[in-house]
C-alpha cells in the first residue's frame, strides 16, 4: 500500500511517516510538503534508519504522489496557539485547506483511494473534503477522537499505575472542546473500571480533564502533539491497509447514527480497505448521549458559519 503524506515534512506528518516505518506494513511513504528541502530532509532521516527498521520505500515528493496513493493522508495546516481553541484556528485553515484539495483534485486520485484528514479543526475540514473531493463518504477519513482516546487510556492507566494496553475505553465527538469520554464503556483488562481499587469520581474527573487539556499542554511545552498523533494515524492506516475491521472513534459523514446526520464527528466505525465499513449506535448513558448529540450540534453551527459563509 502506498501513503501519501501531505504536510510530511511537518511535526505531525513526519511522526505519522516514522510511526508507520516502525509499523512494516505499507510499502511505500511519499512525504509531501510546500517546504520540498523540509520533506527531504525528514524523507533522508526516515531512509537512514531505514536498515534497521522495514524495507520500504520513503521519499520526498511533489503533490503529483496522490494520482497512485491509496491512503492521501492530510496533516499540514497552522497550529494552534496555546490559548486557542481548534474551532478558532478554523478560520485561518479553511483557506488553506482549500488550497490542498484543490491540488489534490487537480492531480487526480484512484477511485478506491481513502482520503485521511488529520489537519484542524479536522471534523470541519474532513466534512469540507467530502463535500469537495467528489469521493463516496465512506472514502473520507478524520483522525477525529482517535488521538484524545489514545490520549484517556494512556493517561487513565499512568494515574492507576496499570499497563495502558489493558485499558480500554474510548472518546467520542467533536476532536475538540465538546468531546465525550464514554466512562460506561471504561473497562482494565477485560473488567468494569469503577470495580478496581483508587477509582474514584474525583480521579476519573482529574484524568478526563488532562486529557481535554493535553493538546494545549504540548503545544505549550513542544510547539505541538508528534508521537502519539503520529502512532493514532498509523493506527487508522494500518485498520485500512490489512483491511482489519476494526472499530475506531474516526471522523466520518454521519446519516442516522445517535440522531447526528449531515455533519462529520466521531462514533464506534468500522475501518477496513474500503475506509468506513459502517458506523454503530452503542447504547451509552443518556448523559453521554445528550453530550454527543450537543457535539453535533456545536459541529453543525459551525459548518453552516464556517462553511456555508
Ligand atoms: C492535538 O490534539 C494535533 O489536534 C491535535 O494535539
Amino acid at each position: 500500500m502506498k501513503v501519501s503524506i501531505i504536510g510530511g515534512g511537518g511535526l505531525v506528518g513526519s511522526c505519522a511517516a516514522s510511526a508507520l516505518q516502525f509499523g512494516r506494513i505499507v510499502r511505500e511513504i511519499a512525504l509531501v510538503d510546500v517546504n520540498l528541502e523540509l520533506a527531504e530532509g525528514q524523507a533522508l532521516d526516515l531512509l537512514h534508519g531505514a536498515s534497521l527498521i522495514s524495507d520500504q520505500k520513503i521519499y520526498a515528493s511533489g503533490t503529483e504522489s496522490v494520482t497512485d496513493s491509496d491512503v492521501i493522508c492530510i496533516t499540514a495546516g497552522l497550529r494552534r496557539k496555546p490559548d486557542e481553541s481548534r474551532l478558532d484556528l478554523i478560520n485561518r485553515n479553511v483557506a488553506l485547506f482549500r488550497n490542498i484539495l484543490a491540488d489534490v483534485k487537480q492531480h487526480g486520485v484512484k477511485p478506491c483511494a481513502k482520503v485521511f484528514v488529520v489537519s484542524n479543526p479536522v471534523d470541519v475540514l474532513t466534512y469540507l473534503a467530502v463535500q469537495e473531493l467528489g469521493l463516496p463518504p465512506a472514502q473520507v477519513i478524520g483522525l477525529g477522537t482517535v488521538l484524545d482516546t489514545t490520549r484517556l487510556r494512556s493517561m487513565l492507566a499512568q494515574r492507576l499505575n496499570m499497563p495502558p494496553t489493558q485499558v480500554q475505553t474510548l472518546i467520542l465527538g467533536e476532536h475538540g472542546d465538546s468531546m465525550v469520554p464514554v466512562w460506561s464503556a471504561a473497562q482494565v483488562a477485560g473488567l468494569p473500571l469503577d470495580k478496581y481499587p483508587g477509582v474514584t469520581p474525583a480521579v476519573i474527573a482529574e484524568v478526563e480533564k488532562k486529557t481535554r487539556g493535553s493538546g494545549a499542554e504540548v503545544i505549550k511545552k513542544k510547539g505541538g502533539a508528534g508521537f502519539a498523533v503520529g502512532a493514532s494515524i498509523a493506527d487508522v492506516i494500518h485498520s485500512i491497509a490489512l483491511d482489519q475491521h476494526r472499530i475506531l472513534p474516526v471522523s466520518s459523514l454521519q446519516n442516522g447514527a445517535y440522531g447526528l446526520r449531515d455533519v462529520c464527528i466521531s462514533v464506534p466505525t468500522v475501518v477496513g480497505k474500503k475506509g468506513v465499513v459502517e458506523c454503530y449506535e452503542i447504547d451509552l448513558w443518556p448523559k453521554e448521549k445528550m453530550a454527543l448529540q450537543k457535539s453535533g450540534s456545536v459541529l453543525r453551527e459551525t459548518i453552516d458559519k464556517v462553511l456555508r459563509g
